[in-house]
């Protein structure tokens, strides 16, 4: 118990997990916004056994950790395994995620409720801003893929690693 008789189990830190591949604006602004909330963020690359990646993993580490360092607060690692055990082998008790609309409510649910299930984590939703709802990597690899212009809605340093990636045979 503290001096005003509340128990010191606040929040002191949270991770923000994702498949970031790549990371978008959208993303950066969830991390932004929870770097300013919590003491330490640690943003996780995990496995989403759901999808095919563009990007290695410590490729996608590289491309955000290039990004986020004028927030001396936020950390970047990979999730070898699961987010569970991930945030136990740190003494973390909270997720933060970005919700851009009700369709992706079900997803998360599901997640959460299971991470929950597991190992007692509380996920914590963030809602999105609406400059960057429509937003998802997918439609940006496809978008980009088919030559369209997605500057402003990547990083630079990610927008060139794309168009290196997903054009040089065009
Ligand atoms: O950006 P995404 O695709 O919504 O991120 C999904 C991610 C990576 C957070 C999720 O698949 C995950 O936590 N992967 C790590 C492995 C794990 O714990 N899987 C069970 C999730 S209930």
């Amino acid at each position: 118990m503290d001096s005003a008789g509340t128990s010191d189990k606040r929040l002191r830190r949270a991770v923000c997990p994702g498949s970031f591949d790549p990371v978008t604006n959208g993303h950066l602004d969830v991390i932004g916004r929870m770097s300013g909330l919590f003491d330490e963020l640690v943003v996780a690359v995990g496995r989403n056994a759901g999808k095919n990646g563009l990007f290695g993993y410590e490729e996608r580490v590289e491309m955000i950790s290039g990004v986020v360092g004028h927030l001396p607060n936020v950390s970047v690692e990979v999730i070898d395994g699961l987010l569970v055990d991930f945030c136990a082998a740190r003494g973390i008790r909270a997720v933060v995620k970005g919700l851009r609309a009700v369709g992706d409510l079900d997803y998360e649910l599901q997640m959460a409720q299971m991470n929950h299930r597991l190992a007692g984590i509380e996920t914590l939703f963030v809602a999105t801003n609406p400059l960057y709802s429509f937003l998802s990597s997918s439609l940006i690899k496809e978008v980009c893929a088919l030559g369209g212009d997605v500057s402003g809605l990547v990083p630079e340093p990610v927008l060139e690693r794309l168009v290196e990636r997903l054009r040089k045979d065009r």
